[in-house]
């Protein structure tokens, strides 16, 4: 699908299949989150820009890459986005973070706004956004609409699992964002769950119900 990217790496794959598992446990789900966020994170950035510094090694001076532009900003939709969050960070701690807080409200599966806090000058950063579901995309819409009335324009969309109605929802609201997932499930079922899915991300990080 044009705009989407699987990342398929065999590793992503395995640890998403842990995670699927009803009986791993919330210890688990979470080190097998923050896990495979920093393989998602990998893909998500491969294609920044580099530009060139002189240092020197302790051998002789060279021109050596570095990352061009301002500090990334990774935007985690609460809960459950901080399970991605903590593993991205893990590989680019200088990112800046922003927070946009949203639940779904269970009836209507429309987005409940409570929070909102994200660095300035939004307009000049590469912002990724991360949530581990994208169901009815909902959540994931509303925060790129909040995103964008601050200013963001450079947005990408990273989750752990998609349903296909949701990115067709997602990419008809954002079609300049590009969605980046480790897998597109079969459907979403009468309650809005993806299926097979892994159940409800954040109950499964926090020990909720
Ligand atoms: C989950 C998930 C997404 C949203 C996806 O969050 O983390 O934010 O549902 O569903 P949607 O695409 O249909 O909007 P939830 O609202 O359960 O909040 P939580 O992270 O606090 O548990
Ligand atoms: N939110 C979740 O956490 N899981 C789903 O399957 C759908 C929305």
């Amino acid at each position: 699908m044009d705009g989407v990217t699987v990342i398929d790496h065999p590793l992503v794959q395995h640890k998403l299949t842990l995670m699927r598992k009803r009986e791993t446990s919330t210890a688990s789900f979470r080190r097998l989150l923050r896990e495979i966020s920093t393989l998602l994170c990998y893909e998500v950035t491969r294609d920044l820009d580099i530009t060139t510094v002189e240092i020197e090694t302790p051998m002789e001076p060279m021109t050596a890459p570095i990352l061009e532009g301002k500090k990334l900003v990774f935007a985690s939709i609460l809960r459950a986005g901080n399970g991605l969050l903590e593993g991205m960070l893990d590989l680019v701690p200088a990112a800046r973070v922003a927070h946009v807080g949203l639940y779904r409200d269970h009836e209507t599966l429309q987005p409940v706004e409570y929070y909102f806090k994200a660095p300035e000058d939004l307009e000049n950063r590469l912002i990724i956004v991360v949530d581990p579901m994208l169901a009815t995309a909902n959540s994931a819409t509303a925060a790129m609409d909040m995103l964008k009335s601050r200013g963001a324009r450079n947005i990408r969309f990273l989750c752990l699992l998609a349903a296909p109605e949701g990115i067709r929802r997602f990419r008809d609201a954002h079609p300049d964002i590009p969605v980046f997932t480790a897998a597109i499930d079969r459907q979403l079922n009468e309650k809005g769950y993806i299926v097979p899915g892994l159940g409800d991300a954040g109950d499964r990080m926090y020990g909720t119900k």
